[in-house]
Parts: C-alpha cells; sequence; structure tokens
C-alpha cells in the first residue's frame, strides 16, 4: 500500500511572531509545488493561530508541540485539545523526547494524550525513541515497544492507521548531527511497523506513517527516504530555515 509521505517541521521553542509569518508565507509555494507530500509545521501555541490562519486551505498542516488531554479544569500552564482547534490546530506531537525527560511525561500520559488528540480528530504524532545507552546495551527494543504498546493499548476499537502517524527519534540523534544510519532507521521502524501488525493487523500496520527524526538534513534525506518502512522526516535544526526545510519537502516527492 502507497502511504503518502510526510516532511514535518518541529521548531520547538523557537520563532517571533513575524519570523513565523516570514517562514509560513515562504513555505505555502515550496509546499504547494511538493506533488503528494504532507507538509507539517509543529510550532510554538504563541504563533499557532497565525501559522494556522496563513496556511489555511493550503497544503501545510499548522500543529502544536504539546496538549493536556483534559479539555478544562485546574491545570495551570496547559492547553486542551479544543483549544488548540480553536486557534486552528489540525496536528499534534505527542511525547516527543524533549517533553519526556525534560517535563517527566510517562507513556501513560503520552497515551492518553493520544487518545485524547484521534477522539478530537486531531491528527497525533507520537513520538518515541532511545537514550545512548539503551541503544549501546542493546535495549532500545525494548524501551520502543513499551512506548509503542502503552500507547496502542489504550486505544479502544478500531483505529484508522491514517489517522495517527509515530515518530521513532533516537534520543542520541536529536540535536547531535549524529544521524541514524539508514539502515538503523529502517530497522527501529521496520519493528515498529512489525509490532503495530502484531496489535492491530495488516490493514492498520499498512497504512500508519512512520517518521524517522534526529539530525535530518537535505544532505541525507535521500538515503533515509529510500528505507521501504519510512515514511518521511520529522526535523528540528534544519527546519528553522525555510530554504533548508523546503528542500527536505522536495526530497520526499
Ligand atoms: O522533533 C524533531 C527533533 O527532535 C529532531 O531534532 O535538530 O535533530 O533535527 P534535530
Amino acid at each position: 500500500m502507497a502511504r503518502r509521505p510526510i516532511m514535518a517541521a518541529n521548531w520547538k521553542m523557537n520563532k517571533t511572531l513575524r519570523e513565523a509569518e516570514d517562514y509560513t508565507a515562504a513555505l505555502i509555494p515550496r509546499a504547494e509545488q511538493a506533488e503528494g507530500v504532507d507538509v507539517a509545521v509543529f510550532v510554538p501555541f504563541t504563533v499557532l493561530n497565525e501559522v494556522a490562519r496563513m496556511s489555511a486551505g493550503t497544503p501545510v498542516i499548522a500543529g502544536a508541540q504539546n496538549f493536556y488531554y483534559e479539555d478544562s479544569g485546574a491545570y495551570t500552564g496547559e492547553v486542551s485539545a479544543p483549544m488548540l482547534q480553536d486557534v486552528g490546530a489540525r496536528a499534534v506531537l505527542i511525547g516527543h523526547s524533549e517533553r519526556r525527560e525534560i517535563f517527566s511525561e510517562s507513556d501513560d500520559l503520552v497515551a492518553k494524550k493520544t487518545k485524547r488528540a484521534l477522539d478530537a480528530g486531531l491528527l497525533p504524532v507520537v513520538c518515541c525513541g532511545e537514550t545512548k545507552e539503551e541503544r549501546d546495551s542493546g535495549g532500545f527494543w525494548e524501551k520502543i515497544k513499551t512506548q509503542i504498546s502503552s500507547v496502542m493499548d489504550a486505544l479502544e476499537g478500531d483505529v484508522d492507521g491514517e489517522k495517527i502517524v509515530f515518530a521513532y527519534e533516537p534520543i542520541w540523534a536529536i540535536g547531535t548531527g549524529d544521524t541514524a544510519s539508514p539502515e538503523d532507521a529502517q530497522d527501529a521502524i521496520g519493528k515498529i511497523r512489525d509490532l503495530l501488525r502484531e496489535l492491530r493487523g495488516d490493514a492498520f500496520a499498512d497504512s500508519v506513517r512512520i517518521l524517522y527524526g534526529g539530525s535530518v538534513k537535505p544532505e541525507n534525506i535521500e538515503e533515509i527516504m529510500a528505507q521501504p518502512d519510512v515514511d518521511g522526516g520529522l526535523v528540528g535544526g534544519a527546519s528553522l530555515d525555510v530554504e533548508s526545510f523546503g528542500k527536505l519537502v522536495e526530497a520526499a516527492t
């Protein structure tokens, strides 16, 4: 089954409103020229409304980088799924390693957020990945398997594979320039797809998209995208410059 590739930018805690406007205005024509690729930008909440307003009706999908799974209440500093939709978000990153490591997000919290995002009609991009120690000790797959299974166990009933995306981001490759080899990326993502097939069957496993993230650059995207189970990239540093991210989008066509 042909899966529509996604090239996704994660701006993390970067970009003023003016920078976000200039970037989005420059990205839209690049996305419009990129046949058959979904283009997503995951942006700080402060610029989300403007990016969503500018990209409405274009191939660019505006996304948030986090949210809380309750819809209202005493959760100081948090925002809910309805609030994200109120400002135009169509997708949301969940369980990024920086949320898990810095803000102590558990597998259970990631699972609850994923369920809520799906129920709200947002496209969840659920992140997983191992540390250098887990990779070097050979325990990386147990870590990833636990992260993925925790999410899938929380999703009741049938789930449409096209309505959820996973991103494999080895923590040791994030922001380091130490990109996983195409073979390691394929090995991990192939294992994730096999696990999803075991848990949810062929239709789900063949339609769900799984991205690679971790020092993706225009220089290495071709060989990463050439891997049979890789459906795109989730890009941090190289996405902050719209010219560089435009090249990554074009490479996914
Ligand atoms: O979510 C994407 C990010 O974690 C990857 O960052 O800078 O290694 O592309 P970077």
